[in-house]
């Protein structure tokens, strides 16, 4: 990241407002350090007392952490409980009537859904999916746009102890294919299309080009809801409209009890070789964290109007759109669009007009609407607005201010959460009401979680410097497996390199003299990508299935609105092309990636060479490419390279 220099010169030091401590959840750094400590004492009594505090549980547990198989730990694992029973029944008699989701649609048409009436549209949709074979600890994969009905189409998976696992929309019919062919998914839920920024994207065709691809047999049935109304075909035997499904299903259904450990999900994420991990999450530890963070982290009260701006396909808007709200009964806004849509001032416009108290959004999102109009907030009177939220990647100061200063009118404490699809919620997080902020800091492990910044051998460092980021205990919503694939879990989170003890997440951090931390960014071979996690690996691949590549290394670059951008070197198998045929190869191959993977993925900048930089060995020097990615000077040692003139080649652009 660009901006790790000017992150570690910060020192300004944000208290929350004594207004706002007064009535926090969590108020003060005494009840913070009370939490810790409790925690510190007996770890296990800790998170069995919250367990039980937060969750419904149809058959109580007794036994909380079962660490005799690690690194495949298991929490209250002889209790039972249904996720879905846990987000809607629980409000039934208290809070039927209350709004809980406010759907805004790309073109502005407004739909609210009450909690009683989400709960019947829920246990319809999960008759249907009964009524078509599908079984407890069967997979569905979900491909479908921001929607009360894709909130709903998790919430009856849930219900029938069906494992989801959401494809964002955005990923290609390839990517697609892959997922439904790793989970082995009985059905795939989708809809005809999705609309953003005026625009129509196909869905169901998508589906279709994946399932014929091959390797999807498992897949028996498509449930299909209508969006857009464009003309789709449909397949007799296996494709259903979801409207069909549900129209004579009772509106009542009760829930299936699962055991505490049985996975809620799965969701594929990029990791540092090409194929993407299936994470799989519980149905307890994950809910319950995703319901404490509702309450710490975003100080959650029944007044409140929440807006997680993120897409459910990432787990962002799994733990704080389709679990974490509807479990503490909030009020949230679900929105279809795009923040630049008819104009770049949609999100602050929608705040005003929904009397928005809590927002959350990605830094990559504040910089870009910073950019396209820095002052189009003040055009909107945004004072609902209490408590402001980032996560994604590192959020630079400049930017920092400006959301803390334009959007939070200086009143509103930002929250910025580290964590990861593997996680399951935040980890890292000021408490609003008790932790002062540093821009750019992510501050203070929650309570419970045992964070910790070590070096190669997997000792702490001193306070002040860096290292790798570690979580030296299990906790209740950590991954527990990557699905498929028990031993690349092992390997990938629990190396040798720790022996095994701790939690790698795979990020670079730093702490200052305070204990704050300070996350530096990826040290796999990952990279973040406007807040989303592209494994440079999967794009290589992308490239070299490219009839013309011969071999590509993929680098990141300092991006002032993305964070970073992937940036392509690619040796073709013919000649070194040159002045438009170049323009023209990047074109195609742009395009191709964008196709294999999915827009997010398209190189924004594509060179070519007539080799790599390469060490005798023949490994490919990547800090090189990055370097001159950057422009920058080279100045190691150069002399082992078998062919250094191209390094002038690489420097060339298209
Ligand atoms: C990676 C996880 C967690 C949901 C969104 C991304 C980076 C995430 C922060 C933050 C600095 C952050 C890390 C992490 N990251 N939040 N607040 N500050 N870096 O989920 O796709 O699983 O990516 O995103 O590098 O490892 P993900």
């Amino acid at each position: 990241m660009s901006n790790i220099e000017s992150v570690l010169h910060e020192n300004r030091v944000f208290e929350p407002s004594a207004e706002f401590v007064k009535q926090a959840n969590i108020s003060g750094m005494s009840a913070y350090k009370a939490l810790c400590e409790e925690a510190d004492q007996d770890y296990e009594a800790f998170w069995a007392r919250l367990a039980r505090d937060n969750l419904l549980w149809h058959k109580p547990f007794d036994k909380t952490l079962d660490e005799s198989n690690p690194p495949f730990f298991k929490w209250f694992h002889d209790g039972e409980l249904n996720a879905s029973y846990n987000c809607l029944d629980r409000h039934l008699n208290t809070q039927p009537n209350k709004v809980a989701i406010i759907f805004e649609a790309d073109d502005g048409t407004v739909t609210r859904i009450t909690y009683k009436q989400l709960y019947h549209r829920v246990c319809q949709f999960a008759n249907g999916l009964k009524s078509l074979g599908i079984k407890p600890g069967d997979r569905v994969v979900i491909y479908m746009p921001m929607s009360i009905e894709a909130v709903a189409a998790m919430q009856a998976c849930a219900r029938i102890g069906a494992t989801h696992s959401v494809v964002f929309g955005g990923f290609s019919a390839k990517s697609l294919q892959d997922r439904i062919g790793d989970a082995g998914a009985v059905a795939v839920l989708t809809a005809d299309g999705q609309m953003r920024g005026g625009k129509e994207i196909p869905l169901k065709p998508v589906v279709d080009e994946a399932i014929a691809m091959g390797g999807c047999d498992s897949v028996k049935h498509m449930v299909v809801y209508k969006r857009t109304g464009s003309n789709i075909k449909m397949q007799d035997e296996r494709d259903v409209w979801l409207s069909d499904l549900v129209q004579n299903q009772l509106d009542v259904c009760e829930p299936v009890w699962v055991n505490a450990e049985h996975p809620l999900f799965i969701l594929y994420t990029s990791g540092s070789t090409g194929k993407p991990k299936g994470v799989q999450h519980s149905t307890a530890g994950y809910l319950l964290h995703a319901i404490l963070t509702m309450k710490w982290t975003f100080d959650f009260k029944g007044s409140d109007v929440f807006w997680c701006t993120a897409d459910v396909g990432w787990v962002t808007g799994h733990t704080y759109i389709a679990y974490g709200p509807l479990a503490v009964g909030a009020t949230q806004v679900v929105f279809e669009g795009v923040p630049t849509y008819p104009k770049p001032d949609r999100f602050w416009k929608l705040i005003n007009e929904f009397g928005v108290t809590v927002f959350y959004t990605a830094p990559t999102a504040i910089r870009s609407l910073i950019k396209l109009g820095a002052d189009l907030p003040k055009n909107y009177d945004l004072s609902s607005l209490r408590l402001l939220g980032t996560v994604g990647e590192p959020i630079n100061p400049e930017a920092w201010i400006w959301y803390y200063e334009t959007v939070g009118g200086k009143r509103c404490p930002i929250v910025d959460t580290w964590w990861q699809t593997e996680t399951g919620g935040h980890l890292i997080t000021p408490l609003p009401g008790a932790i002062p902020m540093k821009p750019g800091s992510c501050t203070m492990p929650l309570p419970g979680i045992m964070c910790d910044v070590v070096d190669e051998t997997g000792e702490s460092v001193e306070k002040g410097s860096g290292g790798i980021l570690v979580i030296k205990k299990p906790w209740p919503a950590m991954i527990r497996t990557i699905w498929g694939d028990p031993e690349r879990f092992k390997k990938t989170y629990y190396p040798e390199d720790f022996q095994g003890k701790y939690y790698l997440a795979g990020d670079g951090a730093s702490r200052d003299l305070d204990g704050y931390f300070w996350i530096m960014g990826r040290i796999d071979d990952v990279l973040n990508v406007s807040g989303h996690r592209l494994g440079t690996m999967e794009i290589e691949s992308a490239l070299v299935a490219h009839d013309l590549v011969a071999e590509a290394a993929v680098v990141g670059r300092p991006h002032d609105v993305k964070g970073e951008a992937v940036i392509a070197f690619v040796v073709l198998k013919g000649d070194r092309p040159t002045g438009e045929e170049s323009k023209e190869i990047a074109k195609t191959l742009r395009d191709w990636v964008g196709k294999d993977i999915g827009a997010i993925a398209k190189p924004e900048e594509i060179r070519f060479g007539d080799n790599l930089p390469k060490t005798r060995s023949g490994k490919i020097m990547r800090r090189l490419l990055r370097a001159i990615a950057k422009g920058e000077e080279i100045t190691q040692d150069v002399s082992t390279l078998e062919n250094p003139q191209i390094l002038d080649q690489l420097k060339e652009t298209v």
